[in-house]
């Protein structure tokens, strides 16, 4: 199910991401052709670059690193370097990217070429999971009605990484078009670009190119008209959970929590909300009516993360789902760093004692301090993630936990999940 959050306006009289043509023919008919000036007209790339700065555009893949910022580093390396646009989408709780894909692949291939020629990128490159393939068939036939049409002005391919919830990080996105390995590379210095051999590689999430092929075409002001001052523009936003209507939202900036889950319906009053994904924040009913943007989010300790919103109902056990999750993302580690392959299924198996009522007295010292061990010392922030969760279900669950120190977990505990895996996932 997809809806909007606002009336359907003219195109390009307000920016929104929903509701675009899905052919190459209605695209052009809607947005007219590409507007990329040659390689060599430094004025048109400048200007670009000054829209995109003005935009405010933060990133969508998590982040939320201002794009403007990237583009520099990027077109201060020198021409060459390849786009990648990340569709990964490995967080089981979001359908944001595969919907974006399907419906406006060529939004976000746009969005690509426009980087590409600031830049005087000569390659992009498509990352859809192996195994995804309605999106696959989607993106690859956009590609090649773009190619017949001798629309596209860099070349455009698409690769298939492993799908897994590690695979979408960016530096084991470039490991893997470069080497063919899936795997994070340990980055001491972030401020440099990543590089595909020698040239640089800008890495976006399909949600941000989407949002910058509207603000390449039609001015910053559109998407600076949505959202907040200081967090300007639209978002898409997966809910998901306790809901009578799942399903993809397309939000201004800064909208309360609970208005966004009112348009997935809720089922019941819920007990919680699962904010930013699997490697997000737990967030109690008192914070419900948080503005969805990252400043307002900080004050409580969550971050807007993915565009994810999953609904805890008061049937299910907090604890419990916090102890699937957890197990869930110990199985996703990559396999290279320390406190992330032996730290994760160590903290997995504290949480599973504490769901289960069998916590031993050392149980809650020891996850503490595994909690500290483990944050910021992975090569990529999957570790954090998993770290973050569980450390916010201690505190909104702070009852429940208590009680299952106890012994005395209750039913809820038994409640089948109403959260997604790919995989079996037992506690
Ligand atoms: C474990 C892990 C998994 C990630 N998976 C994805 C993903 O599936 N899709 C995505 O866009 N970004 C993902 N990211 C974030 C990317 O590393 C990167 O920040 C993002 O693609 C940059 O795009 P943006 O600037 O448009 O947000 C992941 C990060 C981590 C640490
Ligand atoms: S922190 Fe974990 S997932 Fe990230 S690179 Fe290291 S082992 Fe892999």
């Amino acid at each position: 199910m997809t809806h909007s959050a606002s009336q359907a306006p003219p195109h390009g009289a307000l920016h929104r991401l929903l509701g675009h043509p899905t052919d190459l023919a209605g695209h052009i008919e809607t947005h007219g052709p590409l507007q990329v000036a040659s390689r060599g007209e430094a004025s048109w790339r400048a200007a670009l670059m000054t829209s995109l700065e003005a935009s405010g555009l933060a990133g969508r893949g998590g982040g939320g690193f201002p794009s403007s910022i990237k583009l520099g580093v990027v077109g201060a390396a020198g021409a060459g370097g390849t786009i990648v646009i990340n569709g990964m989408e490995s967080e089981p709780a979001s359908d944001k990217d595969k919907l974006l894909l399907l419906r406006a692949p060529h939004l976000v291939l746009d969005g690509a070429q426009y980087l590409a020629a600031v830049c005087r990128a000569s390659r992009i490159v498509m990352c859809i999971p192996a195994g995804r393939d309605t999106v696959a068939v989607a993106v690859r036939h956009a590609i090649t009605e773009r190619r017949t049409a001798r629309y596209a002005r860099v070349a455009e391919e698409m690769v298939r990484p492993p799908d897994g919830f590690v695979s979408g990080e960016e530096s084991a996105l470039v490991n893997f078009i470069e080497r063919g390995l899936s795997l994070p590379v340990f980055r001491p210095d972030k401020g440099s670009p990543l590089r595909i051999g020698r040239r640089a590689a800008l890495v976006h999430n399909t949600e941000t190119l989407a949002h910058i092929a509207l603000i390449a075409r039609h001015g910053h002001e559109p998407f600076r008209a949505r959202g907040m001052a200081e967090e300007p523009g639209t978002c898409l936003v997966t809910i998901g959970g306790a809901v009578a209507r799942p399903g993809v939202v397309e939000v201004d900036r800064g909208v309360p929590l609970c208005d966004i889950v009112a348009l997935g319906t809720p089922v019941d009053s819920p007990q919680a909300y699962l904010v930013g994904g699997y490697g997000g924040t737990w967030v109690a009913p008192p914070h419900f009516a948080t503005p969805y943007a990252s400043m307002s989010l900080r004050t409580i300790g969550a971050t807007a993360g993915v565009g994810v919103i999953v609904v805890l109902g008061p049937a299910a056990c907090g604890v419990a789902e916090s102890a699937r999750i957890t197990r869930y993302l110990a199985g996703q580690s990559a396999g290279q760093c320390g406190p992330c392959v032996y730290g994760l299924p160590a903290v997995a198996d504290d949480l599973a004692l504490l769901a289960r009522g069998s916590a031993d007295g050392g149980l809650m010292a020891r996850l503490h301090r595994r909690l500290g061990e483990i944050r910021g010392r992975g090569a990529c922030r999957h570790p954090d993630g998993a770290v973050n969760l569980v450390a916010s279900a201690l505190n909104v669950f702070a009852a429940d936990v208590d009680a299952h120190l106890a012994g005395t977990p209750c039913a809820r505990s038994h409640a089948p999940t109403s959260l997604r895996f790919p995989q079996a996932v037992a506690i």
